[in-house]
């Protein structure tokens, strides 16, 4: 249904290429304990808006569902540097933080990124509530998924979907479609009606992640908010390199 947006396979896409990414990001991270390690996206400080678009909607409350208890999870977290940062942020910015209990799952399938964002946690945010676990998020019958299912009310999607994209090996349990074909799918399992997915890609425009997100407006799933990017004209079409949208589970 998407078969007119497909991004070249790279290394990018494979789990080999994170796991060592990872490890050596570990290495790094124990020679010298203020590295903790690439923040994709930097350049268009994409994780700083992605926070304060969370905040924002915080103080005015203008979320779609009401929580004590908020729960936050990182789709290919990485370094769980996002996570960190937003807990850090919150404490400093949300005006909300003391009447919501946040918690914080960050989801990965390399073993070295869960290690890695576990180690950061335990020396540096002791007592913070922090969880990582190794999850493909496109194994099909995922205990994880199925363990949480409708549990989630905010997934957050840093540059995962675009790793996912960069793989168009037929996956098998999935009737020989591509990552990026099943990805709205198996990660709607985790949202309740109402959960906001906020995802930010450079490897899609607005429109191509809309239409790989809402299958082409036939899911469940919606655009709800967006971030403003700067933008740029070029031979008159209007862009911006990167773009993070929010959908709702409707
Ligand atoms: C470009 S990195 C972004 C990492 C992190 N979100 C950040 O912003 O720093 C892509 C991440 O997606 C993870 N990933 C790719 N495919 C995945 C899958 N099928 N299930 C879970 N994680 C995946 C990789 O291991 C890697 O950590």
């Amino acid at each position: 249904m998407t078969e007119d947006i497909r991004l070249n396979s790279s290394k990018l896409g494979t789990q080999e290429y994170w796991n060592n990414f990872y490890k050596r990001e570990i290495e790094n991270f124990h020679d010298n304990p203020a590295d903790t390690g690439e923040c994709w996206f930097d350049d268009s400080d994409a994780e700083l808006k992605m926070i304060q678009f969370l905040i924002n909607h915080l103080n005015e409350n203008s979320l779609p569902f009401e929580k004590e208890e908020l729960k936050i999870i990182d789709l290919g977290t990485g370094n769980g540097h996002l996570l960190f940062q937003m807990h850090e942020d919150m404490d400093e910015d949300c005006e909300v933080n003391d009447q919501i209990s946040l918690k914080y799952t960050g989801i990965d399938y390399s073993p070295d990124s869960v290690k890695f964002a576990s180690d950061i946690a335990i020396t540096k945010y002791e007592q913070a509530s922090f969880e990582f676990d190794q999850v493909d998020l496109l194994q099909k019958e995922s205990e994880f998924l199925a363990k949480h299912e409708g549990e989630y009310d905010i997934l957050l999607d840093k540059g995962t979907l675009d790793a996912i994209a960069l793989n168009n090996e037929p996956l098998e349990e999935h009737d020989g479609k591509i990552g990026m074909e099943i990805y709205s799918r198996q990660i709607s399992k985790i949202m309740h009606k109402d959960s906001i997915l906020l995802i930010t890609s450079c490897n899609f425009t607005e429109s191509e992640l809309i239409k790989v997100i809402t299958e082409n407006g036939t899911n469940n799933l919606e655009v709800w908010d967006q971030i403003q990017y700067p933008s740029f004209q070029f031979g008159g079409i209007k862009g911006s390199t990167i773009c993070s949208i929010a959908f709702i589970k409707k």
